[in-house]
C-alpha cells in the first residue's frame, strides 16, 4: 500500500523546479542513426524510421515536461532525396502517421506543429497531412513542435536572400538597411530565438546542412547513440549537461 504524505509531495515539487531553472528553450536535434539500428537488427532501414517515430513522440513529452519553448527536428534534408526512392517514399509517408498515432497526444500537450523547409515541392500527399496537423494545432500555446522536412541550411539562406532582394527591389529595404535581424527575419525560423543546444546522434560530428545561419552560438552535443536508442534519459542529461556551460557570445 502507498501512503501519500503530504511532505514528500512538498519536496518533490522543489526539485522539479530547479530542474527547470535556465533550461534551454530552443532545442534542435539531428536524428541520425535510424538505417543503422536497423543494419544491427537484421532489419530494414525503414524499420529504424518507424522505430525513430515511436522517440520522436518520447521526446516530445520530456520537452513539454521540462518546458523547453521550441523543439527543432531534422526529419529529411534537401539531400536525403538522394535516397533509393521506397525509403524515400516511406518517409514522405511518415507524417500522416505520425499525425494519425500522436495528434490527440499533442492536442492534449498543448502542442503546436509547424515546419521548415521547402514544403511546396513534398508529395501532395505528405502536404495534406501536415497541413491538417498544423491546421489542428495552430491555437496551442505551449511546446513549438517544428519539423525539418525538406530543409537545408543553404536552401533556407538562398530564400531568404531572395526575399531580402525583392524587397530592396520593391522599394521597402534600401542595401544599407540589411543588417542580422533583417537576414533572421527571412529565414524559415523568423520569429523563432536561435537554439540553444544542438543534439545530434549516432556518433557523426557535422552538421549536415542543418540551421546554418541559426547554429552560430549554439552549444553542440553529440552522441553515439542511434536515434532509436535516443531517451528520456539521455535528452535530459544532453540538458543537464548544457545547463553548466558559460556561454560567451566571443565575450569574456
Ligand atoms: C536519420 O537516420 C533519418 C533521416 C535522415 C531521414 P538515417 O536514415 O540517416 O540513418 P543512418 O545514418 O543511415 O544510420
Ligand atoms: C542528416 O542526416 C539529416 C537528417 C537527420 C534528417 P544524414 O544521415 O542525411 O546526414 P549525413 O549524410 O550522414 O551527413
Ligand atoms: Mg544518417
Amino acid at each position: 500500500m502507498v501512503i501519500r504524505l503530504p511532505f514528500f509531495r512538498k519536496k518533490r515539487k522543489k526539485l522539479e523546479r530547479i530542474e527547470l531553472d535556465n533550461t534551454p528553450e530552443h532545442i534542435a536535434i539531428i536524428m541520425d542513426g535510424n538505417g543503422r539500428w536497423a543494419k544491427k537488427k537484421g532489419l530494414p532501414r525503414i524499420a529504424g524510421h518507424k522505430e525513430g517515430m515511436t522517440v520522436v513522440q518520447k521526446i516530445v513529452r520530456s520537452a513539454v515536461k521540462y518546458d523547453v519553448k521550441v523543439l527543432t527536428l531534422y526529419a529529411f534534408s534537401t539531400e536525403n532525396w538522394k535516397r533509393p526512392k521506397p525509403e524515400v517514399d516511406f518517409l514522405m509517408r511518415l507524417p500522416k502517421e505520425f499525425s494519425h498515432i500522436y495528434l490527440p497526444e499533442m492536442m492534449e500537450n498543448n502542442v503546436r506543429i509547424d515546419t521548415i523547409g521547402d514544403f511546396d515541392s513534398l508529395p501532395t500527399h505528405t502536404k495534406k497531412a501536415i497541413n491538417h496537423a498544423k491546421e489542428k494545432t495552430k491555437n496551442n500555446d505551449g511546446l513549438l513542435l517544428n519539423f525539418a522536412l525538406n530543409y537545408g541550411g543553404r536552401y533556407d539562406i538562398i530564400q531568404g536572400m531572395k526575399k531580402t532582394l525583392k524587397q530592396i527591389e520593391n522599394g521597402e529595404l534600401s542595401v544599407e538597411d540589411v543588417d542580422e535581424e533583417i537576414i533572421s527575419n527571412n529565414l524559415f525560423t523568423a520569429g523563432i530565438n536561435d537554439p540553444d543546444l544542438l543534439i545530434r546522434t549516432s556518433g557523426e560530428e557535422r552538421l549536415s546542412n542543418f540551421l546554418l545561419w541559426q547554429l552560430a552560438y549554439t552549444e553542440l552535443s553529440f552522441t553515439d547513440v542511434l536515434w532509436p536508442d535516443f531517451n528520456e534519459e539521455l535528452f535530459k542529461k544532453a540538458i543537464l549537461d548544457y545547463k553548466k556551460r558559460k556561454r560567451r557570445y566571443g565575450g569574456i
